[in-house]
């Protein structure tokens, strides 16, 4: 399979991180017979450094004209006094916008050697496998008006939604739980916000399409709770822009590391595939940030825009069984094992898919 492939590494640990997906992509090549051609192109604020804008047109315009898109992360201080527009995240999300990226789907499953580096009991956590869908291109991120008003005396931020909008990502969500274990939690605040409800509304007309999927609908400051004390509640969790984030980043919790999860951003077209967690400027530049949550986006990659099933399980299997040897970074709290950085992490993930496809 020949297949383009466009690399944003962005900021902070972003290249670290690529580098690492890099070379596990390039491994799954040469093992699979794939021919995997690589561009590298500016987003965020190095993007902003090199070239005045955080979203470069010839970036945007790479990614409309690929096969799918690595993201690492985007922003840092350097840049949060800048005004909005020209913010680092300001590029991610005009990505996600320009592309129509609405489905963002992030997996969080602990690995079984994990389960202790978890601040949450083993006995909570053993089992758990939750995919939270997280509308991506709508809602409060994008609702204008979004300004301050009256010399800084009033500011706005607006929750918009078009039915259509709503519907896709429920859609989405169904058909998800259809191939899981049948089971959807749709997270709103039905008890306060008119989006909410009918989001909530939303949700009940599509069930009747999907008479095998029990759905559930529980407020977000519930779940906010029940993740973390009874997360073999979950299923399919979808929910709207803003709670999806807030959401995954606290159940990064069960899997011992927010450096653990990746995600998917899909829609028809090119697909977009980034780590949950962000640019991480208290360790950028030292070499130990962790990169299975990005190499576990370049698997999703593989499976989700290539259909690449086998390569994609070869690099989970792959680090599962480097977890399983007991190397880890610094982020994960465990005392056992062998601590080790970025790069020899990586080595160890390809020295395992190598070791895989011989055996
Ligand atoms: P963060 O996710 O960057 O970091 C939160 C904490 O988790 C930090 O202590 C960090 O060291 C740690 N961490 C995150 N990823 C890690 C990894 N792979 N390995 C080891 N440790 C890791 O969130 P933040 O500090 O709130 O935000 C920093 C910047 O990143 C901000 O500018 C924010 O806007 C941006 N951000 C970008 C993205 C993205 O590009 N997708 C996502 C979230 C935040
Ligand atoms: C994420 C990030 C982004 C978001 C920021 C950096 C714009 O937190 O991808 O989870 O809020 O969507
Ligand atoms: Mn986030």
């Amino acid at each position: 399979m020949n297949k383009n492939i466009v690399l944003l590494p962005g900021d902070g640990i972003g290249r670290e991180i690529m580098d690492s997906a890099k070379i596990v992509l390039e491994t799954i090549a040469e093992q699979y017979g794939h021919q995997f051609s690589f561009a590298e192109h500016a987003i965020g604020g190095d993007a902003f450094d090199r070239y005045g804008s955080p979203l470069p047109q010839e970036t945007l315009q790479a990614c409309q004209n690929t096969d799918a898109i690595l993201l690492g992360s985007v922003g840092g201080h350097k840049w949060d006094s800048l005004p909005k527009h020209q913010r680092p995240e300001q590029g991610l999300l005009g990505i996600r916008k320009s592309l129509g990226l609405f489905a963002n789907l992030r997996p969080i499953k602990g690995f079984q050697p994990l389960l202790h580096a978890s601040p949450l009991k083993e006995s909570v956590i053993n089992g758990s496998d939750i995919l939270i869908i997280r509308e991506l291109t709508g809602g409060l991120y994008f609702g204008k008006p979004s300004e301050r008003r009256d010399n800084d005396n009033v500011v706005v931020d607006t929750l918009y939604y078009e039915r259509y909008e709503i519907e896709r990502i429920v859609e989405q969500a169904f058909q998800s739980a259809q191939l899981r274990n049948k089971k959807l939690t749709s997270v709103d605040k039905a008890n306060v916000l008119e989006s909410s409800r009918m989001w909530r509304e939303i949700v009940d007309e599509k069930s009747k399409e999907y008479p095998d999927v029990t759905v559930e609908h529980l407020l977000v400051d519930a779940v906010a709770m029940k993740l973390i004390t009874e997360p073999k509640n979950f299923d399919v969790i979808v929910t709207e822009n803003l709670f999806g984030d807030i959401l995954s980043d606290e159940a990064s919790v069960l899997t011992g590391s927010l450096g653990m999860l990746p995600s998917a951003s899909l829609s028809e077209g090119v697909g977009l595939y980034e780590p949950v967690h962000g640019s991480a400027p208290d360790i950028a530049g030292k070499g130990i940030a962790n990169p299975m949550g990005m190499i576990l986006s370049a698997a999703m990659m593989l499976k989700y825009s290539f259909q690449l099933k086998e390569e994609s399980e070869a690099i989970e299997a792959a680090v599962n069984t480097c977890l399983e040897q007991g190397y880890h970074t610094a982020d994960l709290s465990i005392t056992e094992g062998t601590q080790v950085g970025t790069k020899d992490i990586t080595d160890i993930v390809v020295q395992n898919l190598k070791q895989l496809k011989t055996t």
